[in-house]
């Protein structure tokens, strides 16, 4: 079985995660999306209410199992016997970043292989932070996040009312 392995802070996930998740979905027998501490960010939602997100808006997709996980990415994928890493890349400047991951992961794991899958283009812009932002001064996330979590994270974030 071919498992692949989604990491991601997801503070919260988006449209554009969604695009990823399921586009993946399609190249492996299993997709596992993992909710990971980043060290280098502080958290707006817990892992609790990530992992919820992810499942609530994935529940229509049989081969994705969502799971939460601190530790070693490359660790984890082992662990978990997968063959690949999922990416997706934004833009350019995304690349160095992502580059530099993957050879670290691979170093820490030599038969792991991280693959990249381009961003659906009207995604390009968006990323958690804008949403954390745009919901926190009471803006409309319609269009950057799925029906199943919008009102989960405009009741957790907006200060407006
Ligand atoms: N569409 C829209 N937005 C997207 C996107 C897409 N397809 N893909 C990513 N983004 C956004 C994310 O929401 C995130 O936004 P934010 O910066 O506002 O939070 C941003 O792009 C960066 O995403 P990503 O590069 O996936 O980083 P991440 O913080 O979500 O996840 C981990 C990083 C958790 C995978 C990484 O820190 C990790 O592997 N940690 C484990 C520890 C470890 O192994 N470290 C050594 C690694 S070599």
């Amino acid at each position: 079985m071919r498992i692949g392995v989604y990491p991601g802070s997801f503070d919260p996930a988006t449209y554009g995660h969604l695009d990823i998740i399921r586009r993946a979905s399609r190249l492996f027998d299993k997709l596992i999306v993992a909710a990971m501490i980043n060290g280098e960010k502080k958290s707006a939602f817990t892992m609790e209410e990530k992992v919820d997100f992810l499942k609530r808006m994935t529940q229509d997709i049989p081969n994705v199992e969502v799971e939460s996980f601190s530790g070693l990415l490359a660790d984890y994928v082992r662990e978990k016997k997968a063959c690949a890493i999922v990416k997706g890349l934004r833009a350019v400047s995304d690349f160095e970043y992502e580059f530099q991951m993957a050879l670290a992961n691979k170093k820490l794991n030599p038969e792991l292989d991280t693959v990249f899958l381009m961003t659906e283009q009207k995604y390009l812009f968006l990323s958690s932070t804008i949403v954390r932002d745009i919901a926190r001064h009471g803006g409309d996330i319609t269009e950057l996040v799925p029906e199943e979590i919008r009102e989960d994270i405009m009741n957790k974030l907006d200060q407006t009312n």
